[in-house]
């Protein structure tokens, strides 16, 4: 813990110098008032820990001098100092919030007993904040992970899912995610942290795009009490919370250059010091980060540094665009309808009409998969029946079957074709004309595709 900040409030002279010189040759930083005015201005400016403050003051009396501090600065901790035998003034001091008391007169030697208890005490108070944090992050972040499974089966998707695999197995590696908007860099990002062994660690995911520039620093790199004015506590930032687990930044671009520059340092250096401490932290979490934005005109466009990209470019993982992986629409429709029919307790929804399958395969999405996410939810919320239309969605229209040309249709074609001609020859007891009438052919067309299929 850095060094203690003291205040004395005591009208009497003799015990306000006397304790300020035995204080500050114990290597505390003390500031003393006679006044509550005075001591309540020292307060406004400076971040103390700890007021040893005397019940009997001109001005209020102690007691309401504590009350108003422990309004205004609910983290000070103060020491009273009581008249000899007066009970009320103690017992009323410690329900007002003191930490500690002793009588007049007393020993400096207890004095200094007092202050590292209460050390002690702010010690303990500050871990416990840090433990809040750090709690408060994995509870979200195990709630965040519901809707995590990362829906497919093309060739594109697979190739996504060999080399998430891939990087997971480093431990240390970097990894750019790149890819249009909604295509699931997020979603992929997670999936590497928790097919790594740092899986049990936090994901401590921070949107660089939604910090405003002056919070930057304090953010990531933490601060601690008085490093700035509206820092009443130790923080710990991004880059210490996210521990031994995946800092993932995403949009990473739009963080600002003098901070690209700090953390550049902090990737090469692997150490870190909070604002206003001079104490080194080892950095230890692995980077992810992600953009939709095309990175080679990001750095010709001077919004990310070229030597930054190296950094967190180690691995690189591009993700496809829905229309670069339509066969994965009917799966991911299905999927969004378990999640939103859970969602809206719409259970009597249970299927979807084949025409939203057409539809959604035709469809131009911009958003990737996040469009058919909120498609598929919108539409559910419209849906009172046991089937979705079309008719429940906003701007889906109705496609012309085209007859697609891929060669597992010309496949399933031919096979059919071939049954329907074994059939008319069979019915027609091997009789080619009648056969050929059968099938609504020409008798010489059905010779041709007897050949063609070496049909005896
Ligand atoms: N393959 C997938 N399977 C299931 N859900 C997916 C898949 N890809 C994306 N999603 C879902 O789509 C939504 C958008 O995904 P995600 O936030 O990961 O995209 P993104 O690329 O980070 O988007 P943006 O560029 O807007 O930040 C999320 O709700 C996510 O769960
Ligand atoms: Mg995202």
């Amino acid at each position: 813990m850095e060094e203690l900040k003291i205040l004395i409030l005591d009208d009497e002279k003799d015990y306000r110098e006397g304790i300020e010189e035995y204080l500050s040759n114990q290597g505390f930083t003390v500031f003393k008032a006679a006044k509550p005015s005075d001591g309540l201005n020292i307060l406004k400016n400076i971040t103390c820990d700890i007021v040893v403050l005397d019940v009997k003051l001109p001005e209020m009396n102690g007691i309401q001098v504590l009350k108003r501090i422990k309004q205004l600065y609910p983290l000070i901790e103060v020491i009273m100092i009581t008249g000899h035998g007066d009970m009320d003034s103690v017992i009323e001091s410690l329900r007002s919030g003191a930490s500690d008391f002793f009588t007049k007169p007393f020993r400096l030697v207890d004095l200094k007993r007092a202050i590292e208890r209460t050390r002690r005490f702010i010690d303990l108070q500050n871990r416990v904040n840090d433990l809040q944090d750090r709690h408060n992050h994995l509870v979200s972040s195990i709630l965040e992970r519901e809707g995590d499974v990362i829906i497919g089966n093309s060739a594109a998707i697979n190739k996504i899912f060999e080399l998430m695999e891939k990087v997971a197995k480093t431990d240390d590696t970097s990894v750019l995610i790149t890819g249009d908007c909604g295509t699931g860099k997020e979603l992929v990002a997670r999936g590497i942290h928790a097919l790594s062994s740092r899986k049990r660690e936090p994901f401590f995911d921070v949107n660089c795009g939604s910090i405003p520039d002056n919070l930057f620093e304090s953010e990531f790199f933490g601060h601690n009490k008085g490093a700035f004015t509206g820092a009443i506590r130790n923080k710990p930032g991004f880059l210490e919370t996210s521990g031994k687990g995946t800092l993932f930044l995403d949009e990473v671009c739009e963080m600002p250059k003098h901070m690209q520059t700090k953390l550049l340092r902090v990737l090469e250096g692997k150490t870190f010091r909070r604002v206003g401490s001079n104490h080194e932290i080892a950095f230890r979490a692995r980077v992810i980060s992600a953009t939709n934005k095309n990175i080679e005109n990001a750095v010709k466009n001077n919004e990310l540094r070229e030597d930054l990209l190296f950094r967190l470019n180690t691995f690189h993982i591009h993700l496809p665009t829905l229309k670069e992986r339509k066969e994965d629409i009917p799966l991911l429709i299905d999927h969004f309808m378990r999640i939103s029919i859970a969602k809206f307790g719409k259970t009597y929804c249970r299927k979807v009409d084949p025409a939203v399958y057409d539809a959604l395969l035709e469809y131009e999405f911009t958003g990737n998969v996040r469009e058919l996410e909120h498609m598929i939810e919108e539409a559910l919320i419209m849906c009172d029946e046991s089937v979705l239309r079309i008719e429940h969605f906003k701007n889906l229209k109705v496609t012309q079957k085209k007859v697609k040309f891929d060669s597992l249709n010309l496949n399933q074609l031919v096979i059919k074709e071939k049954e329907m001609i074994r059939q008319a020859l069979n019915q027609a007891k091997k009789n080619k004309t009648k056969a050929a009438q059968l099938l609504n052919i020409s008798r010489s067309a059905l010779n041709r595709k007897l050949s063609k299929y070496h049909i005896e």
